[in-house]
C-alpha cells in the first residue's frame, strides 16, 4: 500500500523524524529495531507464547524494586539487616509496597518461568534448531531459583537463617565439589557476617548480571530463529512429513547404489539406512 501525500507534516513530527534520522544515520538504530521487533509470526500464535516475555517483564520489575530496596537495606548481622527491613516496611513512603512487590514478584517469576518452560516443552519448541534457546533457558531457570535462595537470607531472621543453613548444607553434601561450594556460599566454614555480604552481592550483582546476559543470548536466538509453530500447525506437519519423505528417498537412493541391490519398494524402512553406512 502506498502512503498518500497529505501535505506538509506538523513541525513536531518533522522534528521527531529529523532527530530519528540523525541518530539512525550514525547508529543504524532503525535497522536494528526493525530486525529485533518486526517479523512475521506463525499462524496460531496465542497468549501461551507471551509467557517468556512475561518472565522478562517480571525480571525488569524485580530489578527496579530491588534497586529501591538496596537504597535502604543494610547487610548487618548484628540486627541491622532486620531493622532496615522493618524500616523499609513501616517508615519509608511506599516501602511496604515496593518490598511486597519484590517479595511476591520472586514467586511470580519462578511460577511464570516454569509455565513458560512447560509451554516450550509441550509445543516441542526445544527441538532442532532451538536447542541452544533451550539450554540458555535452562540456565535462566537455575539462575532464577538461585536468586530466590540468596534473597531469602537477606531478612536475617530465624526462618531465613535456618532455611538457608539447610539449603547450603544440601549443596555442601554433594560429592567431590560439595564442600567447596559450601565454603564459597558461606564465605568460610561458618555462617556469619561475611555470609550475609556474600549472599547480598551474589543476589544483587552476580545473578542479575548473569540473568541479563543469558536473556540477551536467549533473545538473540529467538530473533534469529523466529518463534516456533504450534504442534498442530498444518504447515509444520507438512514440513515434517516432507523432511521424512526426503530422508526415506535419500536412503532408498543410497541402497540402490549398492552392488547387488534389489528394487526396494517406496515404503523401504529408513532404519535400514543405518545398515548401509
Ligand atoms: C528468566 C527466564 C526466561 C525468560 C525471560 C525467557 C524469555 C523468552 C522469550 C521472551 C521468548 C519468546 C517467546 C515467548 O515470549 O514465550 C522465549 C522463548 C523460548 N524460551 Fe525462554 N525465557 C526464560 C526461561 C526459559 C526456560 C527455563 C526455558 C527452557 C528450559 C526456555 C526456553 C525457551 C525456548 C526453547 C524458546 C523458543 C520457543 C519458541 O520458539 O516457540 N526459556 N523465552
Amino acid at each position: 500500500m502506498t502512503t498518500k501525500d497529505i501535505g506538509p507534516k506538523n513541525p513536531v513530527q518533522k522534528g521527531a523524524d529529523a532527530t530519528i534520522d540523525f541518530v539512525d544515520e550514525r547508529s543504524g538504530v532503525k535497522t536494528g529495531t526493525r530486525w529485533f521487533l518486526f517479523r512475521n509470526i506463525p499462524e496460531g500464535t496465542s497468549w501461551f507464547q507471551t509467557l517468556g516475555f512475561t518472565a522478562m517483564v517480571v525480571f525488569g520489575m524485580q530489578a527496579i524494586t530491588g534497586i529501591i530496596l538496596a537504597m535502604y537495606y543494610v547487610p548487618d548481622t548484628q540486627g541491622g539487616a532486620y531493622k532496615s527491613i522493618e524500616y523499609i516496611t513501616n517508615e519509608v513512603t511506599w516501602g511496604w509496597l515496593v518490598r511486597g512487590m519484590h517479595k511476591w514478584g520472586a514467586s511470580v517469576m519462578i511460577i511464570v518461568v516454569f509455565l513458560h518452560m512447560a509451554r516450550v516443552f509441550i509445543w516441542g519448541a526445544y527441538k532442532y534448531p532451538r536447542e541452544l534457546t533451550w539450554v540458555t533457558g535452562a540456565m535462566l531457570l537455575l539462575l532464577t531459583m538461585f536468586m530466590g535462595l540468596t534473597g531469602y537470607l537477606l531478612v536475617w531472621d530465624q526462618k531465613a537463617y535456618w532455611a538457608t543453613v539447610v539449603a547450603v548444607n544440601i549443596f555442601a553434601s554433594a560429592p567431590i565439589l560439595g564442600p567447596y561450594i559450601g565454603d564459597i556460599l558461606r564465605a568460610g566454614p561458618e555462617f556469619g557476617p561475611a555470609t550475609l555480604s556474600r549472599f547480598y552481592s551474589i543476589h544483587m550483582l552476580v545473578i542479575p548480571g548473569a540473568i541479563a546476559t543469558f536473556i540477551g543470548l536467549h533473545l538473540y536466538f529467538i530473533v534469529r530463529l523466529g518463534i516456533s509453530e504450534p504442534p498442530w500447525s498444518k504447515r509444520r506437519l507438512r514440513i515434517e512429513r516432507d523432511e521424512e519423505d526426503a530422508r526415506r528417498a535419500a536412503a532408498r537412493e543410497k541402497a540402490k547404489a549398492l552392488p547387488g541391490s534389489v528394487n526396494y519398494p517406496a515404503s523401504w524402512p529408513v532404519e535400514a539406512e543405518e545398515a548401509t553406512r
